[in-house]
């Protein structure tokens, strides 16, 4: 089945699926196999650091696919900020289409994108943060619920609520992010007002997922009950998978209260994402998940993952929701 929306439009793809970028996930390989199976594949920025690795891993996604695929750049508070601009002047030269952007706005880099005809899309976790998107000439939004693995804000709102306003509100087109795992979600988030869904946590349970098989494992392994949320004190919350290091991390948390520094928790989350995603070591420090962990049973290619929603999204449509009218 072919779904024409905004989304599938906008961006020149086949299927209205998006895989958000993920950290030590979102390397050439995982967005050219989501891409070439008819979604939009994306490329984490932050992963490769400097504008040099970032242009040999757009070099490198373009030799695996002809297809359209994106950046993600994750603006966040740092002491040493990445080079952004020349993050985005490499995006630039060679050719991205799209760019996801999340974490703080990008109004800063608009007009350079603009200028060079990039679709950015823009992930947020409210309603007035999706606004403020629009506001500035974002093409689109991810509007990224309570579910989601990863940063949900601090706002709390599940996307049965989130969707259905941010449809209110907003004026560009939209996809679902938190918690889409197959059909049910993509037609769900259809009728609460979105064009497609993003999905991180489910393209990780993937064959072309760059990441040890322990990591593919472990979300196959896990229930919907295994996630945590770590960091709320610092209002930067995250919501990851249940461990070892995530229950000493908690452990910090609940005795030092109000007096929880960034520094206690360092050792469970500053740069343990090589040890986990490339060595397996599952333990190593606390790793973004989503509740959709839940709904995961197996590893697929990303072809048949995403041939698998689109097919099962038809028979919702054409049978289920077709076979109730009375
Ligand atoms: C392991 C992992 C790493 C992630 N890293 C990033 C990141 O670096 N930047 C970003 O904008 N989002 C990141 N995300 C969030 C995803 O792009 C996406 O918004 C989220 O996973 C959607 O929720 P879901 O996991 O329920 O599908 C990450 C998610 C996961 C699971």
């Amino acid at each position: 089945m072919i779904l024409k929306t905004r989304i599938t439009q906008l961006f020149g793809i086949r299927h209205p699926i998006i895989q958000g970028g993920m950290h030590f996930v979102g390397f050439a390989e995982m967005a050219a196999a989501v891409s070439n199976a008819g979604g939009l594949g994306i490329i984490t920025g932050l992963t490769q650091r400097t504008p040099e690795r970032l242009e040999t891993e757009i070099a490198r996604c373009k030799e695996m696919t002809d297809k359209p695929f994106g950046v993600n750049l994750t603006f966040l508070p740092a002491l040493s900020p990445p080079d952004y601009p020349g993050l985005i002047e490499v995006i630039v030269k060679n050719g991205v289409k799209v760019v996801e952007t999340a974490g703080n706005n990008p109004q800063e880099y608009m007009p350079t994108l603009k200028q060079a005809g990039i679709k950015v899309i823009h992930k947020c976790t409210a309603v007035r943060h999706a606004l403020k998107a629009e506001s500035i000439g974002c093409d689109a939004v991810s509007v990224d619920g309570f579910e989601c693995g990863g940063h949900p804000g601090e706002d709390d709102i599940p996307n049965m609520i989130l969707l259905p306003r941010a449809a209110e509100e907003l004026k560009i087109p939209f996809v679902a992010s938190g918690g889409m795992a197959d059909g049910r979600s993509l037609v769900a988030a259809l009728a609460l007002g979105a064009d497609g869904i993003n999905m991180g946590t489910r393209f990780i349970a993937t064959q072309e997922a760059p990441v040890h098989q322990h990591v593919k494992d472990a979300l196959v392994a896990t229930s919907e009950l295994d996630t945590r949320l770590i960091m709320r004190p610092l209002r930067n919350t995250e919501r990851v998978l249940a461990n070892a290091a995530v229950d000493r991390l908690l452990a910090k948390e609940r005795e030092l209260g109000a007096k929880l520094q960034f520094a206690d928790i360092a050792e469970e989350v500053a740069g343990v994402y090589p040890r986990i995603m490339q060595n397996g070591e599952m333990d190593a420090g606390a790793w973004s998940c989503g509740m959709v962990a839940g709904l995961i049973r197996d590893i697929p290619t990303c072809k048949e993952l995403i041939d698998r929603i689109m097919a099962q999204a038809e028979v919702l449509i054409t049978q289920r929701l077709r076979g109730l009218l009375a």
